[in-house]
């Protein structure tokens, strides 16, 4: 292994650029090249390649974004798409490809994989939706940026005696929204994985206000009501005033954290040493503690396990 490719793909996700540096200078001390391929697999595609050395990724650590720009690409589903990408990967002389994105992106790595490319995927989202990995690089931060956002909504929403729905992102995932949920003592959370109905959370809010509460914060993952509708029948329903918070990218942005700056550079060196090893055709995760990886087919296949457990406790610890 001489010359290892690296992208980000998909939606950004703080942490991505620790991710990237720990590539270059894991490869670079290691004495393999690092091409760096900008836009995701669109740039593969369009050979929009250039080299990278230890200075190129200095000063990013802690930077939100990539500095590798990211983007989906629906050319890279197709049969012509891909042998493009080959095509390039063959002139640029690139022996293995490091690919830091969501599960969309390691399905375009796995499709890659079957041309004989090398590669590895690093699990790079917000959403902390891909099943084989603990935690994802970006959802810590995302999750303290909801938090902030929550903890300033609660000052106003407790002046004014309020309601306020605050609608997170996470895809078709509720773990942005049960984290920032449970640290921020939202009264409900409402989530893909958990059915709910209206009257539940009315009557959650109205149980709350005859024991003195003035103030009720719910969370509302993306992709289950439409939080407007949502706020309609609630005020409707209980008499009570309520606002609506949309977060959007905001959450997407930021300096990482130090615990996504920490788990994206542990994984952007293993994936370096996987590839030197002679593996290929893994995704990295995080298992407890530890750095471990997955052949890319079983990661694909496995299912993401919503944590009950937790969100009961924050059930519990909202009354
Ligand atoms: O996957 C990350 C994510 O931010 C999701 O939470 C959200 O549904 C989606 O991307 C938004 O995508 P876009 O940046 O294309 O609006």
């Amino acid at each position: 292994m001489k010359t290892i490719g690296v992208l980000t793909s998909g939606g950004d996700a703080p942490g991505m650029n620790a991710a990237i540096r720990a590539v270059v200078r894991t490869a670079i001390y290691n004495k393999v090249r690092v091409l760096g391929i900008k836009r995701g697999f669109n740039g593969l595609i369009r050979g929009e390649i250039e080299e990278m050395d230890v200075a190129s990724v200095g000063e990013i650590i802690h930077r939100g974004g990539t500095i590798l720009h990211t983007a989906r690409c629906e050319e890279f589903k197709t049969e012509e798409g891909l042998k493009k990408a080959y095509n390039i990967i063959k002139i640029f002389g690139i022996d293995g490809i490091i690919v830091i994105g969501g599960d969309g992106s390691f399905r375009g790595a796995r499709d890659l994989s079957k041309f004989g490319v090398p590669v590895v995927g690093i699990p790079g989202t917000i959403d902390n939706d891909i099943a084989c990995t603990d935690f994802t690089i970006g959802f810590d931060t995302a999750v303290n940026t909801v938090l902030d956002a929550l903890n300033k909504i609660r000052d106003t929403v407790t002046s004014h005696e309020r309601v306020n729905i605050i609608e997170v992102m996470g895809r078709n995932a509720g773990d942005i929204a049960l984290y920032a949920g449970l640290s921020g003592g939202a009264e409900d959370i409402i989530v893909p994985e958990i059915p709910f109905n209206v009257d539940n959370v009315c009557r959650i809010l109205i149980e709350g206000k005859n024991r003195g509460k003035v103030s009720y914060i719910l969370i509302v993952a993306e992709g289950t009501k439409n939080s407007f509708q949502l706020a309609k029948e609630v005020e409707e329903k209980t008499g009570l005033e309520v606002r609506v918070t949309v977060l959007g990218h905001i959450q997407r942005g930021g300096s990482p954290t130090a615990a996504d700056r920490i788990l994206a550079s542990r994984m952007g060196a293993h994936a370096v040493k996987l590839l030197l090893s002679g593996k290929s055709n893994r995704v990295v995760a995080i298992r407890g503690s530890q750095i471990v990886d997955y052949d890319i087919d079983e990661a694909l296949s496995m299912k993401k396990e919503f944590d009950h457990e937790m969100y009961e406790l924050a059930k519990i610890l909202s009354i």
